[in-house]
């Protein structure tokens, strides 16, 4: 991740910002933790799409194959009402699942809510992408991020 003007992607799966029905805060709010953790050049790619399964897949494809994101990380729809598919399509475009990931969030999610275990969020590679999901409030972006984000550069090293 110290190559000059990295990809970045950020997808926020919400049926009411995808409408225009409220704010996305999500997407805004992964960008600038972002932008206070990264110091090399990136440029993000920013989406704001509906729950979905096919149209988030699509779009992570997107994301990875054309647009060349090194990391996506995706906000909401990984907990267990009936729209919530983000994990499910984030399986289906995977190589690979990194159980570690999920497991470290929700076990530092737990620190701050017991509503963590709600979330069936997962992290995975596709290609040379690493793909992370993330819950839709936006506090818990910066409680998942700040529990894994050590790992991350090495991990983009290592699929590049
Ligand atoms: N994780 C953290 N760190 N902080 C939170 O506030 N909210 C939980 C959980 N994980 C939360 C969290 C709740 S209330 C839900 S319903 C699930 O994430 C799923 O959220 P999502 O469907 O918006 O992705």
């Amino acid at each position: 991740m110290e190559n000059s003007a990295i990809k970045i992607g950020f997808i926020t799966v919400s049926d009411r910002a995808s409408r225009g029905e409220y704010e996305d805060l999500g997407g805004p709010a992964m960008q600038e933790w972002i932008a206070k953790a990264l110091t090399s050049e990136w440029q993000p790619v920013a989406r704001v799409i509906e729950d979905e399964q096919t149209l988030i897949e699509s779009t992570l494809k997107e994301l990875a194959d054309q647009e060349g994101c090194c990391l996506i990380l995706t906000t909401g729809g990984t907990g267990p009402a009936k729209r919530d598919v983000t994990p499910e399509a984030t399986e289906a475009v995977c190589d690979k699942i990194l159980d570690g990931f999920a497991e470290q969030m929700r076990a530092v999610s737990l620190q701050y809510v017991p509503t963590a275990i709600l979330s069936r969020q997962i992290a995975g590679i596709r290609g040379e992408s690493l793909i992370i999901n993330l819950p839709g409030k936006p506090s818990a972006i910066g409680e998942c991020l700040e529990a894994v984000f050590p790992a991350v550069p090495y991990c983009v090293d290592l699929i590049d």
